[in-house]
């Protein structure tokens, strides 16, 4: 449940049964504007399953998993079954990360240096994904790509509507993005991609200079429903790991929701494998304070 998701939409649910667990994407929860073919979605779904294996293995349990089981219902995700053995290490030392993980808007002093890059590489590179590092030149071109998107997603019929829908929840929601969890306004640093949500209440001190967060693109070999939850999965680990090594992190999902700069993204990332979901990383300002924790819906309401 503590998993990130698009606009914390939370689009997933669970039916328990002995000895597994079954992940279903909540199509009801799609942001069909912003979100049109579900690639936000399934990435989100991905965490949530990454999430759920690394709370099973923090309380011992090991498990095997079964992507996308059901041709004939394409909302069946996957089935996580617990199994003999031994917990995997690399999963269980993720787990206090859980509740400590947040997405930090806030612009980034300085970015993550290759040896921890190369530390995420691993991490998304067990799920199949690829960790792209986007740099000088094309780390520029990917911030134009990001920013054109921006201007360019309110010209979307039905994308404000979504965007204003899930930052303006109703008192007491338990989902959508709080006002306390975006930055408030003059302090949202200076690329438009760092403001895709109305200002915040955040309280922050002013940069001290232009966002200088590490960008790195989530890819796949291919573009189908296994990729995107497989890239999911990759998402999660890494934001984990990230968030163990003391980096903030933060996803950037505006460039691959437009077929125009999701091609763009593409050619910065090397132009050969799909791009899925853009994540800055790096060291908030010192006087930076602790990002709240956002709502997540009650159990019940997830549990099939
Ligand atoms: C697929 C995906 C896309 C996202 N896109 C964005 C984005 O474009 N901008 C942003 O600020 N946050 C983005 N997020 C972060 C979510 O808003 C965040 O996970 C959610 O509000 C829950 O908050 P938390 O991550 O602090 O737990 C994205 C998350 C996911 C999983």
């Amino acid at each position: 449940m503590r998993a990130p998701s698009i606009h914390n939409t939370q689009p997933w649910s669970w039916r328990v049964q002995p000895g597994r667990i079954m992940l279903f994407a909540d199509d009801g929860r799609r942001l069909v504007a912003t979100d049109p073919d579900g690639r936000d979605l399934m990435v989100s779904c991905g965490a949530a399953l990454q999430h759920l294996r690394v709370a099973l293995a923090g309380v011992g349990a090991a498990t095997t998993t079964l992507r996308l089981p059901d041709p004939e219902r394409r909302d069946h995700l996957a089935t996580v079954r617990i199994c003999d053995g031994l917990p995997s290490h690399a999963d269980s030392s993720l787990f206090a990360q859980l509740d400590r993980r947040r997405s930090d808007r806030r612009p980034y002093a300085s970015g993550a240096p290759d040896a921890v890059v190369d530390g995420l590489r691993a991490r998304a590179g067990a799920y199949g994904a690829g960790l792209v590092r986007v740099e000088g030149a094309a780390r520029s071109r990917l911030v134009q790509a990001l920013d054109d998107a921006t201007a360019g997603q309110p010209h979307r019929p039905g994308y404000l509507a979504e965007l204003l829908a899930w930052t303006h929840r109703y008192s007491g929601a338990r989902d959508g993005i709080p006002r306390q969890s975006v930055p408030a306004a003059g302090v949202q640093g200076d690329g438009a991609h760092l403001h895709r949500f109305p200002a915040g209440t955040m309280p922050h001190h002013a940069a001290l200079g232009p966002d200088a967060g590490t960008l790195l693109v989530v890819t796949t070999p291919a573009d189908t429903p296994q990729d995107r939850l497989r890239a999911g999965e990759a998402v999660g680990s890494v934001l984990l790991a990230a968030t163990a090594a003391g980096y903030a992190t933060c996803p950037l999902s505006q460039a691959l929701e437009l077929s125009a700069t999701r091609t763009r993204v593409r050619n910065e990332a090397g132009g050969v494998e799909y791009p899925q979901l853009v994540l800055r990383i790096g060291r908030t300002f010192g006087h930076s304070g602790p990002v709240p924790e956002t709502p997540r819906r009650a159990l019940s309401a997830v549990l099939r």
